[in-house]
């Protein structure tokens, strides 16, 4: 909502007091340099920091399968004791089931049931809302007649009751039940309790609750907040699953795309490669129960309009792990799974894998163009792993835009020899890691200046600034590191015949299950907020227009000249030029821009400013919006405009041609 702060006043004093610049910027709105591509700035989605189980999934149950290593992990039976018969409770087991897939049960023997509970813990707790409904379902196989009830209560950190729910069972067969609760009040570390009426033998699995309440209200579905912020960064594309996480610490735990569709018990648990990574985060509980898997990352694509872009591994685990091979003459299921995974998304649905897709709830193709190939890889492994994929892919999808990867520096000897080889291979869009220090993103805003629009096209991939030092647990989301990428954010827009697609990483943090620091949005079990790096990316994707033109001092990009960034395009659906100019300077500046080859502006304009004076300033989930944009009014004068650009401040200009 615009505030209407009639700027004229205001403006021109502020312009009058500040040290004038050396001359107007010019933008020359006719002089188109480059289509802005609709695919510019995506959101990078990894499970990480509790990003998908513990976050974007809404399953509030942990271990809902009983398949975690330590099959029993999330639970506790407050009154048994392993040493002891239970007598006056009972015990809770896990079993094998036999089974490939969902290979555990829990079989609960119940002595005395006035002792007996069995609790599950949820990620840190769990989030729930007083009045709203969660859905509660889970399968039992009681064992006699014993057991007649099972009742299932929220209670909070006091233990006091929050909601229950009893439900009857019987019958000695495997059957699913569900039941309603509605806590009565709002707490943020409930936990779910479990006790049985009877004494006996109930088998359970697949124990799981969920509000009703999540993303288009759908069932294993997605946490609203969450979604509603990405939504709001009207994001280009969507690329899923990762990171590192594709790649796996080994192979046998690269992400596997084909076990994380179809029914949700038979979607493979596994350990989240983020669980051991760090010794000074570690997440012994951190799991991937795909209940967050390939067909749900398509349909998040097509809810947010964005383009999928999955990404799979090319037969390499990570190499800051293990760096483990597939000999190139085993490299063909690796290479299937690509094939067949463009089936699932883009075959009819007489196909094998679109016939799934159908079978899933969506006969409708998901128009799948992108797919990257290995994530952070390097060397001649990955050259020759890559070539033969492309040749594969190229050949039965000539059409599939490839994405190859130049490894994780933004330079050096690996980055080098990945971008030569890749040139020489003429690939699609290469993937550019960077996280470095807020003074390199200043330094580097004309990083792609000089790159050739013919050559392989750039997808920024993961960047952000960093505090401190790479993945260092002290960095911090402050207001320098988003006001450093905004300034090299305007260098990826002016060079937006070269850099087609862009995402800041990671994207999601919880609070207390964090692994990794700086990330883009941070929420707790209870409550989220965007970051201002987040602010500075919404800003930048809903003010990107669809061409780019000039906008020149003295003839120049502004590329930090007197601590001042800038980028302008045009939009063609709305008739408007939007001029972005960054300050990093603790000054205020007064500078004049001038639109060109415009015959009228309509005198009422926007300015939208991102800004604090404290370069350590940040958002905080009880201060969300400490650092977000404020939109005013101000006057153009004839094709000029006067702008007083605040301190350390992200200044976003519309102006409509009439
Ligand atoms: O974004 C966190 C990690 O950083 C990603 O998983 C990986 O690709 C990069 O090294």
């Amino acid at each position: 909502m615009i505030r209407s702060i009639l700027l004229s006043t205001v403006a021109l004093s502020c312009f009058l007091s500040a040290r004038p610049q050396s001359g107007p910027i010019i933008v020359s709105s006719r002089e188109v340099i480059a289509e802005m591509q609709p695919t510019m700035y995506g959101i990078f989605f990894e499970d990480i920091n509790f990003a998908a189980d513990g976050g974007l999934y809404a399953e509030l149950v942990k271990n809902r399968s009983f398949e975690f290593t330590l099959p029993m992990m999330g639970w506790s039976q407050p009154n048994s004791n392993t040493h002891s018969l239970n007598e006056n409770s009972g015990m809770a087991t896990a079993m094998r089931s036999g089974k490939e897939h969902n290979a555990h049960y829990c079989r609960v023997e119940v002595k005395n049931d006035s002792g007996y509970s069995l609790i599950n813990e949820g990620f840190r707790g769990m989030g729930v809302k007083a009045g709203e409904a969660y859905n509660l379902s889970f399968m039992a196989a009681p064992e006699g007649e014993g057991i007649r009830e099972i009742r299932f209560e929220l209670i909070g950190k006091d233990d006091k009751v929050l909601a229950g729910a009893t439900v009857a069972v019987g019958g000695g067969d495997w059957a699913k039940y569900k039941a309603t609760l509605v806590p009565e009040r709002s707490e943020a570390k409930a936990r779910l309790k479990i006790t049985f009426k009877g004494q006996g033998i109930v088998n359970m699995d697949m124990i799981s609750l969920f509000p009703q309440n999540t993303w288009k209200n759908r069932p294993n579905g997605l946490r609203n907040d969450l979604v509603t912020l990405l939504d709001e960064m009207a994001p280009g594309f969507l690329r899923f699953p990762g990171g590192c996480i594709v790649e796996g610490r080994t192979l046998d735990r690269r992400y596997q795309w084909k076990k994380t569709i179809g029914p949700l018990e038979d979607r493979d648990v596994l350990i989240n490669r983020w669980n051991t990574e760090f010794d000074h985060r570690p997440a012994p509980d951190y799991y991937q129960s795909f209940g967050l898997g390939f067909f749900e990352y398509f349909q998040l694509a097509e809810d947010l309009g964005a383009e999928p872009l999955p990404i799979l591994s090319c037969g390499m685990a990570c190499q800051f792990n293990t760096g483990e091979l597939v000999p190139m003459d085993e490299l063909d299921p690796y290479i299937q799974d690509a094939l067949d995974l463009i089936e699932f998304a883009n075959g009819p649905v007489d196909s094998p894998w679109g016939k799934i897709r159908k079978d899933m709830g969506h006969p409708k193709t998901f128009d799948m163009k992108y797919i990257g190939i290995g994530n952070e890889q390097w060397g001649p492994e990955y050259i020759a792993r890559y070539k033969v994929f492309e040749k594969a892919i190229k050949a039965k999808y000539p059409d599939m835009i490839i994405v190859s990867g130049s490894g994780p520096f933004a330079e050096g000897e690996h980055f080098e020899y990945g971008m030569r080889e890749l040139r020489k291979l003429n690939a699609g869009i290469i993937d550019e890691h960077y996280y470095k220090s807020p003074q390199w993103f200043r330094e580097n805003a004309d990083r792609y200046d000089h790159y050739d629009p013919e050559g392989p096209k750039v997808f920024a991939g993961e960047y952000a600034a960093q505090s401190v030092a790479i993945a260092s647990p002290e960095n911090r989301n402050n207001w320098e590191c988003a006001l450093s990428e905004a300034a090299f954010i305007t260098g990826l827009e002016r060079n937006a015949a070269v850099v087609h697609l862009t995402s800041y990483a990671p994207l999601m943090a919880h609070t207390e299950g964090w692994q990794w620091t700086p990330d883009l949005i941070w929420f707790d079990n209870l409550r989220s907020y965007g970051t201002p790096n987040y602010y500075v990316q919404k800003l930048f994707a809903t003010n990107k227009g669809t061409h780019v033109v000039p906008a020149l001092r003295a003839g120049k990009a502004l590329t930090g000249q007197d601590d001042l960034y800038a980028t302008a395009s045009v939009d063609r659906s709305t008739n408007e030029i939007i001029v972005k100019i960054v300050n990093t300077s603790a000054a205020v500046k007064a500078q004049e821009v001038v639109f060109e080859g415009v015959s009228r502006l309509q005198s009422r304009a926007t300015i939208t400013v991102l800004q604090n004076d404290d370069l350590k300033a940040e958002n905080a989930l009880d201060r969300a919006t400490n650092i977000s944009p404020e939109d005013k009014e101000i006057r153009t004068h004839k094709n000029t405009v006067k702008l007083s650009l605040l301190p350390y401040s992200v200044n976003v200009v519309r102006v409509k041609r009439s």
